[in-house]
């Protein structure tokens, strides 16, 4: 196993920062909630379920879900929704052959150990047991990122050793899916341009610190300034209507 860091400093998860900047990620959910198809009397871990919303959601099924996260105030968020929400760093995950399936949405890209990740999440299910997925693949808010290191990097701060996502083509998650033992059904990546309803500053606000962290406010301010412009002509419509280059990676595999 690879001796990498399991997620790169400088993210703060707040669920009312998170639902006002990023309430759409559950929401565009659905299509791969429909690829899980839970089913009542399953049992089902949701990594990194952040406030609960999907989980809750899935729950309607019947299924019995159990939902974990690493950041503290993400899990408090989705326990006052009455969930089963535990505090869990996915690159340790402390389940023994206990799930039908495991089920994660946009949480996969913050945890950098992959395979770590991976095993734990084969480790989790029971014999049979299914894993379906969507994250940030290959391209992921390419633009996004190449503003925000440009800008970085005309002030000399190297942005590259403060990438802080892991954003895999589909050959390189297949591989490591095959290296754990799954059996791959589905992978593919998915262009999915995402509208932003706070715009790109409050996109940038929700997560680009990983970006910024340690730099002296006016520095971050101007990194932050030079990104909006630049990301402007490609992003930003004529009324002021902002869109993120999203791209999914979406996948369902099996023990
Ligand atoms: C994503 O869902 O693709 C994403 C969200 C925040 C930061 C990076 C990627």
């Amino acid at each position: 196993m690879t001796d990498v860091p399991h997620n790169a400093p400088g993210q703060n998860w707040n669920a009312r920062g998170y639902a006002q900047h990023a309430d759409f990620v559950p929401a565009l959910g659905s299509a791969v909630a429909e690829l899980l198809a839970p089913r009542p009397g399953e049992r089902i871990l949701d990594l990194g379920c952040g406030d609960g919303t999907l989980t809750a959601a899935l729950a309607e099924s019947g299924a019995t879900l159990v939902g974990v996260d690493g950041a503290d105030d993400m899990v408090d968020a989705a326990r006052a929704r009455g969930l089963d929400a535990r505090l869990v760093d996915a690159h340790h995950l402390p389940f023994d052959h206990e799930f039908d399936a495991v089920f994660s949405n946009a949480a996969l890209h913050w945890m950098l150990n992959h395979e770590a990740v991976v095993a734990g999440v084969r480790r989790a299910l029971k014999p049979g047991g299914r894993f379906v997925a969507e994250f940030g693949g290959h391209g992921n808010v390419a633009a996004i990122c190449t503003a925000l290191l440009a800008a970085l990097h005309v002030r000399g701060i190297s942005g590259k050793a403060r990438f802080p996502w892991y954003f895999p083509t589909t050959e390189e998650y297949r591989s490591c899916l095959e290296a754990a033992g799954f059996t791959v059904e589905t992978i593919e990546l998915i262009p999915r341009p995402t509208p932003l309803p706070t715009g790109m500053a409050g996109w940038l606000a929700t997560f680009a610190n990983p970006f910024l962290h340690g730099l002296d406010d006016d520095v971050r301010e101007a990194v932050l300034e030079d990104a909006l412009a630049w990301l402007a002509p490609s992003l930003c419509d004529s009324h002021g209507n902002w869109t993120a280059d999203y791209v999914r990676l979406r996948l369902k595999a099996h023990c």
